[in-house]
């Protein structure tokens, strides 16, 4: 049995997805009122911010180096007559260094299915960039004591392309659809208990090396919650929607990136 704290945990990854929200200038006071807010944070920092507004965040981070950016979504192949998409060979060109795939509300409200998120993930890594793979259950597929093996049917599909060295910038996202964007969080319990779930995937599909693929957790994380969920077994990070939107409230949560665990890490390196 794989318990305990992993590697992931020693710097926890703290992304925000915009979804379609903060156009370029919303973006720009976004950030000049959220850096300041973040100096000593020691989380690393994602955002993902719509498509339009990528330049406008990177040109905004400009400075500050340690923050990065991603994109939401990406298709599959890398130029072509595909109206309306990107690919991720042209994230990676325009500065990228993370893709979201297979959200939830790509699943549900535009059709995605596991071999379109496969797909994506082979796109990603060949591309240089991190790939950040979201599975998780709805509410029907929870209530009907499914939850654990949709979200493994996800998982193998979806990483059905993945080898051992590719998982190195692999990360992973554990979304109960019936948190997202609805107030209801999992609670830390059942939040480690899916997470220990996925961990002990990883670790059958890469051997221990799987022990180090950071797995975050997403669903209504709000300032008041984020700490005890980055406390949970397994979590090693927060994907946050609503409350990345705000820069007070998101800075709360990267701050809550638990000082006590990187003290702990600072000495194992030493
Ligand atoms: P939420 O969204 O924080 O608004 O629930 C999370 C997500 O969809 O990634």
């Amino acid at each position: 049995p794989i318990t305990g704290r992993t590697l992931s945990r020693i710097r926890p990854v703290i992304a925000g997805n915009w979804k379609l929200n903060h156009s370029p200038a919303a973006a720009t006071e976004f950030l000049q009122a959220f850096l300041p807010r973040v100096v000593d944070s020691p989380a690393e920092i994602v955002f993902f911010p719509p498509a339009i507004t990528f330049q406008a965040v990177r040109e905004a981070l400009a400075s500050r180096g340690a923050i990065d950016v991603g994109v939401q979504n990406v298709y599959w192949e890398d130029s072509g007559a595909f109206t309306g998409e990107i690919s991720a060979s042209m994230a990676a060109e325009a500065g990228a260094t993370h893709a979201l795939i297979g959200h939830s509300e790509r699943r549900q409200l535009f059709g995605e299915t596991n071999e379109h998120a496969r797909r994506k993930v082979e796109a990603v890594l060949a591309a240089g960039l991190q790939a950040i793979l979201c599975v998780g259950e709805t509410l029907e597929e929870r209530e009907s004591n499914r939850a654990e093996e949709v979200v493994l049917r996800q998982l193998e599909v979806g990483l059905a392309g993945v080898a051992a060295e590719g998982r190195q910038a692999l990360l992973l996202a554990y979304e109960p659809v019936w948190a997202i964007g609805t107030g209801r969080t999992a609670s830390p319990d059942d939040a480690a208990e899916m997470h220990r779930r996925i961990r002990e995937f990883l670790v059958q599909k890469f051997g221990k090396d799987g022990r180090s693929t950071p797995v975050l957790y997403g669903g209504s994380v709000k300032p008041d919650n984020a700490a005890q969920l980055l406390a949970a077994d397994e979590v090693g990070g927060l994907l946050v929607g609503g409350a990345s939107l705000d820069p007070e409230q998101f800075a709360r949560i990267c701050r809550a990136a638990c000082p006590s665990d990187l003290e702990k890490s600072a000495s194992r390196e030493k």
